[in-house]
């Protein structure tokens, strides 16, 4: 008999619930829940952040520190959350962020991830490390759609591979399976990491290709002069990429504004201002503290995304105000899809988007357009 698995409280792994816990009141609550659901080691993979945590730590900091300014006296009839982005209509300016290996919190994994994201109309980023292959995870949207008479976007995030004949292969895989946008990472090519895969969770999109090396324990030889070194992206890889399709292509992972500037330069039609969720590289600026500046390099115009420590609905507005076109929400995806399932995806969406509604109906906001820096106090 095998040794029952345990949750990094030391106590047995409990299954997802079928039912949404009564005392989960926001998104956050469900990290709470979702350790006594997740196998100790996965936890530890997923939670953690580089080195002493000082980017996890200063991403929620920074979120916190700033203050909005409530606009009460305000008409809010016909009020809604709706965005274009890239041309492509949203429910909301909330997407799901790209988060490998779902399979290790929950056995359906993104194809429960995809089907709440679809009743919900929110976009999803899959990623090329996901546990479902994108074509799968693209059929149970599909089929999710035709049920509920609404769809999603879906856009698929890429790993550039060792060999670029194997990048065009997914690229082409994605526009095959209908996704609307590619979404190249660029800041987590190194990094470390020695979390091996349990049994029955792979990287199903790279099946039958070599695996690129994406993580280093940074034993035996240094970083410089090993191939993983010279898998750090580079400005012509984005130039090829650009040649290669005809679908939006958003840089995600960028926080310099001279880097954000030179990637528009290059042809990307959006960014994803990153740090990854503090789990790259310690120390690191936040996101939000360098939208401003990312803002003015880039102009009025470019699609700024932003993602990293987004929990609450006041985040969503406080992103959007200064000058953020949408945002992405990572971990919280696995705590609610471990805790409950397909359900825990759909309720922390759904808690997410009556807090956007919220919070903008007390800055007198009726759409997201009205989100300017007017709703934050600045001193
Ligand atoms: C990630 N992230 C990520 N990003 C990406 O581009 N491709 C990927 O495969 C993954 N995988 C992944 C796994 C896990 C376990 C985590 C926690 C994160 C990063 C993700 O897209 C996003 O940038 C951060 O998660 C945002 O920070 P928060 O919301 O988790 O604080």
């Amino acid at each position: 008999m095998h040794a029952p698995l345990l949750n990094a409280l030391g106590a047995p792994l409990r299954p997802a619930h079928s039912q949404i816990p009564a005392d989960i009141a926001c998104a956050a609550d469900y990290e709470r829940h979702a350790i006594h659901h997740i196998e100790a080691h996965a936890w530890q993979h997923i939670q953690g952040g580089a080195d002493q945590n000082l980017t996890l730590t200063h991403n929620r900091s920074c979120w916190d520190g700033l203050r909005l300014l409530p606009q009460p006296i305000a008409d809010l009839g016909g009020a809604h959350t709706r965005t274009t982005l890239l041309g492509q209509d949203l429910s909301s300016p909330i997407l799901l962020a790209p988060v490998a290996y779902q399979r290790l919190v929950h056995p359906d994994g993104e194809l429960a991830t995809v089907r709440a994201a679809t009743a919900l109309q929110t976009g999803m980023l899959v990623s090329t490390l996901s546990s479902y292959t994108l074509e799968e995870i693209a059929q149970a949207g599909q089929t999710a759609a035709a049920e509920m008479g609404q769809g999603a976007r879906r856009w698929f995030q890429l790993y550039l591979q060792p060999d670029r004949a194997h990048s065009l292969q997914l690229i082409r895989r994605a526009e095959a399976a209908g996704y609307s946008a590619i979404v190249w990472t660029v800041d987590a090519s190194i990094k470390r990491s020695g979390f091996p895969l349990p049994y029955g969770v792979e990287a199903a999109n790279l099946r039958g290709m070599p695996s690129a090396q994406h993580t280093s324990p940074l034993q035996g030889p240094i970083l410089f002069g090993t191939p993983l070194a010279q898998q750090a992206p580079t400005w012509d890889d984005l130039c090829w990429l650009r040649a290669q399709t005809q679908l939006p292509l958003i840089v995600k992972g960028i926080l310099s504004p001279a880097q954000a500037h030179q990637a528009v330069a290059c042809g990307a039609d959006a960014l994803i201002i990153s740090n990854h969720g503090g789990r790259v590289l310690d120390g690191v600026v936040s996101p939000v503290e360098v939208l401003p500046a990312i803002r003015q390099a880039v102009g009025a115009h470019t699609p700024l995304l932003l993602d990293s420590g987004v929990r609450y609905g006041t985040d969503v507005v406080k992103a959007l105000a200064l000058g953020a076109h949408a945002v992405l929400i990572g971990r919280p995806q696995l705590h609610a899809l471990a805790t409950a399932g397909l359900l825990g995806v759909a309720h922390m969406l759904h808690l997410l988007r009556a807090e956007l509604e919220l919070t903008m109906a007390h800055l007198g906001c009726a759409s997201v357009a009205d989100i300017t820096p007017h709703v934050l106090w600045q001193r």
